[in-house]
C-alpha cells in the first residue's frame, strides 16, 4: 500500500482568492501548496480591463506570505463590451493568461457577463490569433432550461458551434460536472481542455438534498448524479491530457450561503490537494495523480510545469471547521470542516 508520494508541484486552475479580507484569509491556503493558480475575475466589480488586471495582480502579490513563491494568473472577464486590443494589450504584457466567459447571471458575480454571443466575436479571433485560452462557465441559464441540464444545452447550443466557427481557439470548460460533458471534451482531440474540483467527484445531489439540505454543497454548476460523478471520476485518473486540477475554492461569508437566497461556491482549498489524493487513491490510481494535477493543465495552457515537487504521506488530520475573516466578513465555511483527512502535505 502506498502511503507516501511525492509529485511536481500541482497548480490550481480555476480558483476563486475573491478580494480585500477574503482574500488576504484564503490565500495562504493555496499559496502553500500550489504553484500558480488561474485567479478567477468575478470581483464587485470585476476584472475587467488589463489596467483592473494588473492592480488586482498586484493586490495579491501584497497579500502574499513572505518568501512565497505563488505566481497568480489573473483572468479578464469578458462582457459583451470587451474591448479586443486592450485584451491583446493584456495579454501581451504578461497580465492576462486568459478570458473568462460567464453566461450573464449563470453564477456568483455574473451580472456583468456576456448576454449576446454576437457582440464577443471580434474578442474571440483576436485571441484565436494570439493563442490566448478562452475559459467557460459552461451553463445555458435560458429560461425553461432545467439546471441539471444546463451544462448539456450549452454545450450542445454554444460550445460545440463556438469551436467550428473558432477552430484555432484553446478553450477550457471549467468545473465539468457531467458525464455529457466529459464524453464531448474527449471528442473535441484537445481544443477543449476540462478542469474538475474534487467535490464534483466526491458528492451527489443525495449527498446534498437528500438527507436534509446540505446550503454548503450548493455550487454552479450544480452537484449530480452518480453516474456523473462516476464519469468524473474516470476522466480525472484516466491521465488524459484533456482533464486537469481546478478546484473552484469559492468561500463566501457564511450568512450568505445561509441567506433565503443562498450562494454558490465550496471553500475547498485547506482541503484541496488532500482531497484528489484520497480520490485517485480510491480508484487505484495514484500513478496518474501527477499528470491530473501537475501537467496536464501547464500543457493546455502552453506553459510549463512547475520544476519543484511535494510530498504528501498516509497521516490523519482534522479539517478546519471554518476560515476567521477579518473585518464584517465574520467566516466562511470549509468543505469537509471537523472531518478527518486521510493525506497529508508534508513537505512543500
Ligand atoms: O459555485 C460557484 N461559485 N460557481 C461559480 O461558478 C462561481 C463561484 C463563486 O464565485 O462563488
Ligand atoms: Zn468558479
Amino acid at each position: 500500500m502506498t502511503t507516501r508520494i511525492t509529485i511536481k508541484r500541482p497548480d490550481d486552475w480555476h480558483l476563486h482568492l475573491r478580494d480585500n479580507d477574503m482574500m488576504r484569509a484564503a490565500l495562504p491556503y493555496t499559496a502553500r501548496v500550489f504553484g500558480r493558480a488561474i485567479c478567477m475575475p468575478n470581483l464587485l466589480p470585476p476584472v475587467r480591463t488589463t489596467a483592473d488586471g494588473k492592480a488586482y495582480r498586484e493586490r495579491i502579490l501584497a497579500a502574499l506570505p513572505k518568501g512565497s513563491k505563488f505566481k497568480p494568473l489573473i483572468t479578464c472577464y469578458l462582457t459583451d463590451d470587451t474591448d479586443p486590443d486592450d485584451v491583446e494589450r493584456g495579454f501581451r504584457d504578461g497580465v492576462f493568461t486568459a478570458v473568462k466567459m460567464y453566461p450573464a447571471n449563470a453564477t456568483t458575480n455574473s451580472a456583468a457577463g456576456v448576454t449576446d454571443y454576437k457582440k464577443i466575436e471580434r474578442v474571440l479571433a483576436r485571441m484565436e490569433k494570439l493563442g490566448m485560452r478562452f475559459l467557460i462557465h459552461c451553463e445555458e441559464v435560458a429560461s425553461g432550461v432545467d439546471v441539471f441540464d444546463r451544462e448539456a444545452v450549452f454545450i450542445e447550443q454554444r460550445l460545440i458551434p463556438m469551436t467550428k466557427r473558432f477552430p484555432g481557439l484553446k478553450i477550457v470548460h471549467e468545473h465539468l460536472s457531467s458525464k455529457i460533458g466529459v464524453d464531448y471534451v474527449r471528442s473535441t482531440g484537445g481544443q477543449v481542455g476540462a478542469s474538475i474540483t474534487p467535490y464534483h467527484m466526491e458528492l451527489t445531489r443525495t449527498d446534498w438534498i437528500g438527507g436534509g439540505l446540505r446550503p454548503y454543497m450548493f455550487v454552479m454548476p450544480v452537484i449530480k448524479t452518480e453516474v456523473d460523478r462516476l464519469a468524473l471520476r474516470e476522466a480525472a485518473t484516466s491521465g488524459d491530457a484533456c482533464f486537469f486540477l481546478g478546484t473552484d475554492s469559492a468561500p463566501h461569508p457564511v450568512s450568505r450561503k445561509l441567506a433565503q437566497v443562498g450562494i454558490p461556491g465550496i471553500f475547498a482549498a485547506p482541503v484541496a490537494i488532500e482531497s484528489y489524493v484520497k480520490i485517485f487513491e480510491e480508484e487505484g490510481k495514484l500513478d496518474k495523480l501527477e499528470a491530473f494535477a501537475s501537467l496536464n493543465g501547464p500543457k493546455h495552457y502552453g506553459l510549463h510545469p512547475n520544476a519543484d515537487t511535494i510530498t504528501l504521506e498516509k497521516k490523519p488530520w482534522v479539517a478546519p471547521v471554518a476560515m476567521k475573516v477579518e473585518g464584517p466578513e465574520e467566516i466562511a465555511l470549509c468543505h469537509k470542516g471537523g472531518e478527518t483527512i486521510e493525506w497529508q502535505v508534508v513537505d512543500c
